[in-house]
């Protein structure tokens, strides 16, 4: 159902669904978690928001896959409150911030062409006062950052060039339970750093790393389910042949793949496993020459004649 806001302000949009969250069993990062809850001002333990201090806009980074996005859905999950998220991609426009034209499907039924706004999720968790996450925020270019800034601080608004309007939240209250965070892999290829006043405005960083072999096994035991005897042999091989360390996404697709690969054929689990961590990429130790890109070249050529 379509909910409306801005009247107001003189300009009627239709606000963002929250994001849906999956029902998920969080595995540790408690440090993580509480260091979230400080820089947004809400007590760990009872949940409850402390407003002595304005709240801060923390940025996770970390390595891909370790479960950046999973630690903010757990913040929502644990606080009950709706999230609104903004994936960063290298098309996004500073409209996509604030408010876009979208064709009306139900008044273009009467045969004139309409048109009506559409408020971001991000103008959306301000008009509410909720929780919003900024998702690979380095990978948006630097002018669709701009208008984040007067977001950013104690302004707490944002243009919309569309509209020619400010739009802020609607109340005190509303202005006091916005809370913002972002995440980024600041290593990767195609991603910039950020402009410093969007990275100033974005601290502390907080670093999301690997998660040790522990509690990596409980995210595949519980999200994956596998033959004990599939899961001790991943952590041989884990502890004694991998050479890198695996984020939670890579992990969970190495064992599911073994998983699928030894209900066809039976080998052992430990070889499963190690087919399997060749098949996704993971080098193992003893594997120097794939780390020179030439002669890792040349034994591609070689295995193609
Ligand atoms: N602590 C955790 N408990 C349970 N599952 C987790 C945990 N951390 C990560 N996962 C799972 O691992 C996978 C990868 O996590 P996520 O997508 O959050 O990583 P990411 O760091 O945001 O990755 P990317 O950099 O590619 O965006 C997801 O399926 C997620 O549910
Ligand atoms: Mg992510």
């Amino acid at each position: 159902m379509n909910e409306y806001d801005g009247e107001e302000l003189g300009v009627r949009f239709r606000l963002s669904p929250p994001f849906h969250i999956q029902s998920r069993k969080f595995i540790a990062r408690s440090a993580e978690l509480q260091q979230c809850f400080a820089c947004w001002g809400i007590d760990g333990e009872t949940k409850i928001m402390i407003d002595d201090l304005p709240p801060l806009n923390f940025r996770l980074e970390g390595p891909p896959g370790v479960g950046k996005n999973e630690i903010v859905y757990e913040l929502a999950r644990q606080l009950d409150r709706p999230l609104y998220v903004i994936q960063g991609h290298e098309e996004l426009t500073p409209e996509d911030l604030a408010l876009v034209l979208v064709p009306d499907a139900e008044e273009s039924a009467s045969g004139a062409m309409r048109f009506s706004y559409n408020a971001s999720p991000l103008v959306t968790a301000l008009r509410k006062g909720a929780l919003f996450f900024f998702d690979e925020i380095n990978r948006v270019p630097e002018r669709t950052l701009a208008p984040l800034a007067s977001v950013l601080d104690e302004r707490r608004r944002i243009y919309s060039a569309l509209v020619a309007r400010d739009i802020a939240p609607p109340d005190e209250l509303k202005r006091g339970s916005f809370r913002f965070c972002c995440a980024m892999n600041p290593e990767g290829a195609a991603r910039g750093a950020l402009p410093e006043y969007i990275d100033e405005r974005t601290l502390p960083v907080i670093r999301i790393d690997y998660l040790p072999v522990e509690d990596l096994i409980a995210v595949l035991e519980n999200k994956l389910v596998p033959p004990k005897e599939l899961l001790d042999a991943f952590r041989k091989w884990y502890e004694e042949e991998a050479k890198t360390q695996l984020s939670t996404r890579q992990a969970t697709t190495l064992v599911q793949y073994a998983m699928a690969v030894s209900r066809q054929k039976k080998a052992s689990s430990l070889d499963t496993i190690r087919t399997a961590s060749a098949q996704v990429g993971v080098k193992r130790k003893g594997d120097e020459a794939a780390e020179d890109p030439d002669e890792e070249q040349s034994d591609l050529e070689e295995s193609a004649q």
